[in-house]
């Protein structure tokens, strides 16, 4: 099992932590650049409010190394009977395909896995290639389909699982 992967190309010059309240404006602007049906801003101030949820982001560091606040993306799941249900991971345009979309998967799972979760589950829309090729480097496989799931009814779901034992 290969959840923490060590070829999943990390990128460096970013840190990898968990969201805090001040992330949640730069949190919902990456959504709305990365999704057709975006969460809305209140929808995130639950999620980080409620208990449930468990919210990561990729903050960028400066040139001298120092951690920043400038956020360049962001994943979370629900707890939910043992099993971590992942909710979203989307990275700003400006900064896809440089390995921060690996750093934040492999941050989650560790989380996940520290808390003694048996496996991982996440919906995707079935033509997103990148995001499946991604899953997938880190032991996801398609194990059904949600039909007309996205995009106004338009777009069919792969569910993926990863057993984390
Ligand atoms: C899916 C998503 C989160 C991936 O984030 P990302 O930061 O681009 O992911 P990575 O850079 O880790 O990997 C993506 C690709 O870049 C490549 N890559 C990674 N590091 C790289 C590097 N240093 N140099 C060049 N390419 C690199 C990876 O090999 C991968 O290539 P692939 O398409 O052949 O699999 C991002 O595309 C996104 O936000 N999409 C919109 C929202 C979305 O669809 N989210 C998923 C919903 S389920």
């Amino acid at each position: 099992m290969n959840y923490l992967n060590p070829e999943a190309h990390i990128a460096d010059g970013y840190v990898y932590a968990r969201a805090r309240a001040e992330h949640i404006g730069q949190i919902h602007e990456i959504e709305c650049l990365s999704f057709s049906e975006p969460w809305t801003l209140e929808s995130f101030k639950k999620e980080l409010t409620d208990g449930l949820a468990r919210y990561f982001v990729a903050k960028k560091l400066a040139a001298d190394g120092a951690e920043t606040e400038f956020i360049v993306g962001y994943c979370g799941y629900w707890s939910i009977a043992g099993e971590a249900h992942i909710t979203n991971v989307a990275v700003h345009p400006g900064y896809r395909g440089r390995g921060v979309g690996a750093g934040l998967i492999h941050a989650m799972l560790c989380d996940i896995r520290v808390l003694g979760h048996s496996a991982a589950t996440l919906e995707v829309r079935e033509d997103n290639h990148t995001a499946i090729r991604l899953y997938g480097r880190f032991g996801f496989t398609a194990a059904g389909k949600r039909k007309n799931y996205y995009d106004r009814g338009t777009k069919d779901a792969l569910v993926m699982w990863a057993r984390l034992d």
